[in-house]
């Protein structure tokens, strides 16, 4: 068996301060991800989709359990090694972007190499190869403040991907994108898990979103509750699927 990429074990996130009640958003939670796979992410508001994403970026620590990502375990890592694998190993899209506004795309999409301290020929190359892959070469000199949404969430995404992280994240990436534009990062994300083996790890209320994944797991009282394989199905007939599974959980 190959070695996953994302190595959930018996995680566990309790929030609340001492004196506080605490609330126990993640249990008892496990799942891998292999390398190379598009996986989604679903559950109602408040299920801990964040929270798990949270502790995959290492953002913030579990309360138990294991998170290995690209053979590190994340639970273990302290000061420089934390900062490295967030530079190194994962990528994250946003669904409000999370641009800088005072600095232009290029510069927006360089950061994660300029934190690392790559050198500027090697960097510049890397943000051309990257504005190609996503169509965003117009754009480059601009500042987010004059690009539309979709452009907006395309610099993001290059951004995600610059410093070829083993595995990209989003958390409603296309949450704030109209239908055209939604449509259009999901097929570039499709297209960088494809080429570039890059593993993917898509939080969605969207059901059109979770169609675009090879496998999709449920949140439900903090665990996975239950997970549909896309397999050989097309598109449209897992997105069937997935609507289908959605009535069933609600009832
Ligand atoms: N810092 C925090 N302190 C206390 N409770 C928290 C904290 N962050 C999240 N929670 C609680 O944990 C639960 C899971 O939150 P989380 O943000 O992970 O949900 P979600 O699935 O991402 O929801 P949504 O779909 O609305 O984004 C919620 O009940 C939330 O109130
Ligand atoms: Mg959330």
């Amino acid at each position: 068996m190959t070695t996953p990429i994302v190595d959930v074990h018996d995680l566990e996130k309790t929030y609340g301060k001492a004196g506080e009640r605490p609330y126990t958003a993640l249990q008892n939670l496990n799942f891998t991800v292999a390398p190379g796979e598009f996986v989604g992410i679903m559950g109602a508001s408040g299920s801990g989709k964040t929270t798990l994403l949270n502790m995959l970026s290492t953002l913030d620590t579990p309360t138990k359990g294991q998170v290995v990502v690209n053979g590190h375990d994340v639970t273990q890592m302290r000061g420089n090694q934390l900062s490295d694998f967030r530079a190194q190993e994962v990528g994250f899209i946003f669904q409000d972007f999370n641009l800088l506004e005072s600095l232009t795309a290029e510069e927006n999409i360089g950061l994660p190499l300029a934190l690392t301290g790559t050198p500027s020929k090697v960097m510049d190359q890397a943000i051309h190869e990257v504005a190609t892959t996503l169509s965003i070469e117009d754009l480059l000199k601009k500042y987010p403040a004059q690009l539309s949404g979709g452009q907006k969430q395309r610099v993001a995404a290059a951004r995600a991907i610059v410093h070829r992280p083993a595995l990209l994240m989003g958390d409603e990436p296309t949450g704030a994108l109209d239908s055209t534009s939604a449509r259009e990062l999901l097929d570039l994300l499709t297209t960088i898990n494809r080429e570039q083996q890059m593993s993917v790890l898509l939080v969605t209320h969207d059901p059109f979103s979770a169609s675009f994944c090879q496998r999709i797991l449920f949140i439900k009282d903090g665990q996975i509750g239950s997970e549909l394989t896309r397999g050989e199905l097309s598109r449209q007939d897992f997105y069937q699927q997935v609507l289908n599974a959605l009535g069933t959980f609600s009832e």
